[in-house]
Order: structure tokens, then C-alpha cells, then sequence
């Protein structure tokens, strides 16, 4: 796909050029796009925290160890929250935005009141939508909004650590646990792999192609989408589970970069 002549020109401002001080002289459609991306963030550290959270009563019964992951788990996902939480006021907003943020996006999220059930559940999320919170945190290293890329280079060690977490869970868990478990994760993956895909964004979106514009995101899900897949399906194979071809993705109406199958 061609490039438009808005993503072949370089951003307008560089790496964290944009402090809590200038932010309030750059146009209005950089400050909304950047309480946009926040709120976004925002909203996703508390689903994870929450996911976290829920999930680990139903491991009472199995002793300490499940219980404790998903607790420090929940700890992290709660600190990110704080961070994101902290540079609320230099952009204008408040936790009002629970109440009024757009968040079709979370509904995958939050979609299912009934999420997570399982052990399975815990570990491939942890796995596939955490990894595509970390290329979402990779992206967003050198923004142009000076406050937004200290938090996030803060704390992506820690979202790098959770999407390693999943995978390494599931393969003891299958080797402990046989083709029963395998079977139970197998489900688990069809339906959180396009589910985790998805939330890497639409690719060349309109907004998107702003981000692009504002310095405020590096990667496109163009380039995104690969390295996801790259981290991925090697553990897929490990695991020996299947994943949905590209074609399978497209036929639901997933829109994917033209250059990427698998
Ligand atoms: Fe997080
Ligand atoms: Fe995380």
C-alpha cells in the first residue's frame, strides 16, 4: 500500500518535545488525541487489574501459588494504573472519564462479566492480549508528550515480564496436565487470538495516520502485526495448539495489513 502524503511526511514534533508547560499551546487536535490515548491506557491497566484481581479467588482451593500470581499481577496492573493516573490533570482531565470515555474498545474486555473462569483463561490472556499491550507500550516509548513517554518507559519492564509470564505458565501447565489442558487452552486461544490482534488497532486508520502525524506513536499496527506474530506462534507451536490463518481472520471482516500473512 502506498504511503498517503501525510505518513511520508516526518512527524511535526519529536521525541517528548511536548511538556505539561507547551502542551497547552499545541492545536486541540493533539490534546484531544493525547487524553484520547490516555484514557484508552488508562481504562486497559484497570480491565487488566481487574481480570487479575477476579481471577485469583478461584485459585483458593489449589493453594498459594496461582493466588500469588495473579495478586502480583493485579499489584502491577494497579501501579500502572497510578502512573497513567498522575499526568491526568496536565492534559485536562479526571477520573470523569470512567463515567464518559468512548471505550468500545474495552468492550472485549469488559464484554464478558463472567471473565476469567480458569486457569486458562489467566495464562492466555497474559499470553496474546498482553503482548499486544506491550507493542502498544513499545510504540508509545518515545512520544511526543514528554509526561505520557516517562510513564510509559516506566513501566514497560514490567508489561515485558507479563506477556513472558503466559507463555511459560502454559507450557508446565500443559506438561503437567496433558491433552486435557491442552484442549481447554485451545479453546481459550481461538477466541483471544483475534480478540488480541484486533487490539493492536486498525491498520493506516485515520487516526492512526494522526498519531503518526503528532509524534505521538512510532510503530504502525502495519509494523506491529509481525512482530506480535513473531513473539507469538513460535509458543503456538511449542504449545502444539492452532491458530486462525490470516484468510480465516479476514473472512470475519478483521482488516489486516495487505503485505502480512501467516
Ligand atoms: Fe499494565
Ligand atoms: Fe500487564
Amino acid at each position: 500500500m502506498a504511503p498517503t502524503e501525510l505518513e511520508a511526511g516526518a512527524p511535526i514534533y519529536g521525541p517528548s518535545e511536548i511538556t505539561e508547560e507547551t502542551f497547552k499551546e499545541t492545536p486541540e487536535e493533539y490534546q484531544d488525541l493525547v487524553r484520547w490515548v490516555v484514557g484508552r491506557q488508562l481504562l486497559e491497566e484497570l480491565s487488566a487489574a481487574c481480570i487479575f484481581a477476579k481471577a485469583a479467588p478461584l485459585f483458593y482451593r489449589e493453594g498459594p501459588e496461582k493466588v500469588r500470581y495473579c495478586v502480583h499481577l493485579a499489584e502491577e496492573e494497579v501501579g500502572h494504573c497510578r502512573a497513567v493516573a498522575r499526568i491526568l490533570p496536565g492534559i485536562g482531565l479526571d477520573y470523569s472519564l470512567f463515567a464518559h470515555h468512548d471505550r468500545p474498545y474495552a468492550q472485549d474486555f469488559h464484554g464478558d462479566p463472567e471473565f476469567p473462569q480458569s486457569w486458562e483463561d489467566v495464562l492466555v490472556f497474559n499470553w496474546l492480549a498482553e503482548e499486544s499491550g506491550r507493542l502498544f507500550l513499545w510504540s508509545m516509548r518515545d512520544t511526543s508528550y514528554a509526561p505520557y513517554a516517562n510513564v510509559n518507559r516506566a513501566i514497560i519492564a514490567e508489561e515485558e515480564r507479563h506477556a513472558e509470564g503466559g507463555p511459560t505458565h502454559l507450557i508446565r501447565h500443559i506438561e503437567e496436565n496433558g491433552d486435557e489442558a491442552r484442549k481447554k487452552v485451545q479453546e481459550r486461544v481461538d477466541e483471544w487470538f483475534p480478540k488480541a490482534i484486533r487490539l493492536l488497532g486498525v491498520p493506516r486508520s485515520e487516526k492512526q495516520q494522526r498519531f503518526h502525524h503528532y509524534g505521538l506513536k512510532a510503530e504502525d499496527t502495519e509494523e506491529q502485526l509481525p512482530l506480535w506474530l513473531d513473539a507469538v506462534l513460535p509458543y503456538a507451536d511449542q504449545l502444539g495448539l492452532t491458530v486462525p490463518t490470516s484468510d480465516d481472520m479476514r473472512a470475519t471482516g478483521l482488516v489486516l495489513p495487505s503485505h502480512v500473512d501467516w
